[in-house]
């Protein structure tokens, strides 16, 4: 159980957060997570943050949590982030489905945040040339619970920092400076879909054919292990036979029940359902 739970005024707060986004603050996260609502219950003149979580248990209560997960999510990400696994999405595992599938490709990007994740992978699916004629149409879903950062992703317009590991060639290519920010071309904007969707309250958004990727990276990290299993499973049924889970390098689904097999690609570790045998 998390310690801040058992705090008499921050602990329903917590508690309410977590059985809705599955997101746990423990240490140096519960101090920021104190902050951010003390803050905000001053931004709306409450008296106190305990008068401010009175209120969330009213009718308003729900609009003010969706606030509340704008506030508190963390959304640091940036393109070509972990960049291998990319390559290994693009050069080791998309040509195998090209060739036993005739429908669309399809990616999920399940915790997109502003979108640098599935742009990346746009970008490079046109570089490899697996987007356009003759190739399989190929679909991105980029989905997220926060609902500010998918109006940014939605924009494609983005700070220098979020651009820090792109490659000159790409950045020149791909973006253009508008105002002392940088424009993502409308072509690859244009192949990246965008939904809110929380991986613990999983609704009928997903195809029912499935997935032959998922991209979960660093985001189950501020999960605890009811939480992962919860978003695991989803993930898992989501994907189709044969297709591929990837989490972050510094994340592991050790003592996951639901996680499929992994499958080591040269220290490389990804989850792989696996296909039926022929
Ligand atoms: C640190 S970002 C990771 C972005 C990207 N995957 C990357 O690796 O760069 C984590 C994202 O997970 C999202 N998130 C947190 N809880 C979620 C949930 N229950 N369902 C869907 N997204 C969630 C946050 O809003 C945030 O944008």
């Amino acid at each position: 159980m998390s310690q801040l739970w058992k705090d008499p005024v921050y602990g329903p707060l917590a508690q309410g957060l977590y059985a809705r986004c599955g997101l746990v603050f423990e240490g140096g996260q519960a101090h920021l997570f104190r902050k951010r609502v003390d803050r905000r219950a001053a931004e709306l003149g409450y008296p106190s943050t305990a008068a401010y979580v009175a209120v969330l248990r009213g009718p308003l209560g729900e609009t003010e949590y969706e606030h509340l997960i704008e506030t508190l999510t963390v959304n640091e990400t940036y393109f070509f982030r972990e960049q291998e696994h990319f390559q290994l999405l693009i050069d080791k595992l998309w040509p195998g489905w090209t060739r036993d599938g005739n429908g669309p490709l399809r990616v999920w990007s399940a915790a997109c945040s502003t979108g640098c994740e599935p742009y990346t992978l746009a970008i490079l699916l046109r570089e490899r040339r697996w987007v356009g004629p003759g190739r399989p149409r190929v679909e991105i879903l980029a989905t997220d619970v926060n609902t500010a950062v998918l109006r940014d992703a939605k924009s494609g317009l983005y700070g220098e920092f979020a651009l820090r590991q792109v490659p000159p060639y790409y950045r020149d290519k791909y973006f253009r400076c508008e105002g002392g920010l940088y424009r993502l071309d409308p072509e690859v904007r244009r192949m990246v879909t965008f939904r809110r969707y929380n991986l613990l309250r999983p609704d009928g958004l997903l195809p029912p054919d499935g997935f032959h990727a998922v991209l979960c990276r660093n985001v189950l990290i501020y999960f605890d292990q009811e939480a992962k299993r919860k978003a695991v499973g989803g993930m898992v049924r989501a994907l189709k036979p044969g297709g591929a889970l990837i989490i972050g390098r510094s994340e592991s689904l050790f003592s996951i029940p639901e996680a499929p097999p992994i499958e080591n690609h040269d220290g490389l570790l990804i989850y792989r359902k696996p296909a039926p045998v022929r």
